[in-house]
């Protein structure tokens, strides 16, 4: 199946409401959960004071998690969209637990791969959840971790990848988006018809003269991006 590029940031406050509203909480926790794993295997547990990003970070699903889970470390959510980090926001100061570390910035990834960013080298760990398939310039993604990496740094990243098949993207609606909104239907098709497949995602990772990161198939669904810098 052809890529069909969908719109990059989610601007529009309805459609930034629907995806913070809906219950992906199943989704995050595996994403979490291989995460934490990946990091133990390496003996790469961020240490207190040291700086995660969480790039595309939406209403902050990931962002909250990561704090949560690493109180002691400050967590970075970036993302373009000020609806979305309005969401973000918006539940952070409502969340019982303490987030006292975690923080949100509203930015292009365009603007951080300049070089013009107080973030150059920081983070230990830089993470996305769902934002490769936005990019219309993927490599954007890939250049934004060159800048933001510190050395050693660990990378995690994972996005949809692109069913063979229009059969294939009805059988995931059905699975997946059964009983939701429409908008959430209607972006959630949107997304498979724009996301890569692992020889896209590898050839990206080779023309960044990033080949030591690992791309792997996941599920029925997910693609997985992960190794050191
Ligand atoms: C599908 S959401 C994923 C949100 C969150 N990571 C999660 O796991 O729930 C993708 C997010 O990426 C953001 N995004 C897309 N393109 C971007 C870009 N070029 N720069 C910054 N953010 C971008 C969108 O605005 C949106 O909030």
């Amino acid at each position: 199946m052809q890529r069909l590029p969908e719109p990059e940031l989610m601007n529009d406050p309805l459609q930034a409401k629907a995806y913070a509203d809906a219950d992906f909480s199943c989704e995050d926790e595996g994403f979490i959960c291989r995460l934490q794993e990946y990091l133990v295997g390496l003996g790469k547990i961020p240490a207190p004071g040291n700086l995660i990003i969480d790039l595309g970070c939406g209403p902050g699903n990931i962002s909250e998690r990561l704090q949560g889970l690493w109180p002691l470390t400050d967590v970075l959510g970036i993302d373009g969209s000020q609806a979305m980090l309005d969401l973000a926001k918006q539940r952070q100061r409502k969340s019982a637990v303490d987030l006292q570390g975690l923080s949100y910035r509203c930015a292009n990834l365009c603007s951080l791969v300049s070089g013009a960013t107080d973030l150059s080298s920081s983070a230990v760990v830089v993470v996305s959840n769902s934002l490769l398939h936005h990019l219309h310039k993927p490599h954007l993604l890939w250049d934004a971790i060159k800048h933001l990496a510190a050395p050693g740094a660990v990378v995690f990243h994972r996005d949809l990848r692109r069913p063979l098949s229009s059969e294939q993207v009805i059988e995931l609606k059905n699975k997946y988006m059964h009983n939701s909104p429409s908008i959430l239907i209607r972006d959630y098709l949107a997304s498979l018809h724009a996301a890569f497949t692992l020889k896209e995602v590898q050839f990206q990772l080779h023309h960044a003269g990033l080949d030591q990161l690992k791309v792997i198939e996941v599920e029925d669904r997910y693609l997985e991006v992960f190794g050191t810098m």
